[in-house]
């Protein structure tokens, strides 16, 4: 087992822009620079429990989730955090430093998968973080709250016990951290965007249709995360089929 240490997240700095060239998000990284190192660091980096198919369908979906990553700390260290007041940047530069955390320890967990078989469209990743940006600070974090609403909905199927994933136990503690970190994401960027004078209506119809695009993105790697959400039994029923 691998752990991540404050002194790999110091030495990963400078591979981000590697991996963020990877994942299609390069244009993003120049937003990282002055985003500290996250506390995120004692995290394990271990998939044992997998097997291999199952540790390829890791892998095939971890791209997406490593560009919103970027895409995230694009978000809360770049031009939205400039327009907001001091105190709303205390609380962006903490998200963003979790966001970091998280990139991090994605591009480590990639290290010991094999390549992803279908790698993204970079046009297609492209466009759809870049139709999150909103010029109106509150529209952009309820984008924000949105996303990160949408990719709690999506790890929790793949989260539950008795899963594919629980039967990996440091990785299944790493994404239930995950998912929490992003759980708290919603909360605060939500309550701010309401303090910018987003309505509930208008939020509930960005949940909606952010979802639906995000669900869209994920064509084609929704077979893998199918299979990732089954039971470990209905799945290991379906290896030895
Ligand atoms: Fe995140
Ligand atoms: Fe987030």
């Amino acid at each position: 087992m691998r752990t991540l240490s404050a002194q790999d997240l110091t030495a990963a700095l400078p591979i981000i822009e590697g991996t963020a060239m990877r994942n299609v998000c390069l244009e993003y990284t120049p937003a990282w620079t002055g985003v500290s190192v996250p506390a995120w660091t004692d995290m394990a980096v271990d998939s044992h429990g997998l097997n291999d198919s199952q540790r390829q369908d890791l892998a095939d979906v971890l791209p997406y989730l490593a560009c919103g990553e970027a895409s995230a700390v694009h978000a809360f260290s770049g031009r939205l955090s400039q327009q907001l007041p001091l105190a709303a940047r205390a609380i962006l530069s903490a998200i963003a430093q979790d966001e970091m955390g998280h990139a991090l320890w994605i591009e480590a967990l990639q290290k010991t998968l094999p390549p992803p078989q279908r790698p993204p469209q970079a046009a297609r990743l492209l466009m759809f973080f870049r139709r999150l940006e909103s010029a109106q600070p509150a529209e952009h974090l309820a984008h924000v709250a949105a996303l990160d609403r949408a990719v709690c909905q999506l790890l929790h199927p793949m989260l539950r016990r008795g899963g594919v994933i629980s039967q990996a136990p440091d990785l299944h503690r790493a994404l239930c951290a995950l998912r929490q970190d992003e759980a708290r994401h919603v909360r605060m960027s939500r309550a701010m965007a309401q303090q910018l004078g987003m309505s509930a209506g208008r939020q509930a119809l960005l949940n909606q249709s952010i979802g639906a695009r995000l669900l869209g993105l994920l064509q084609p790697v929704r077979p893998a995360l199918a299979r990732l959400s089954l039971g470990h039994r209905a799945a290991s029923w379906r290896e030895a089929a």
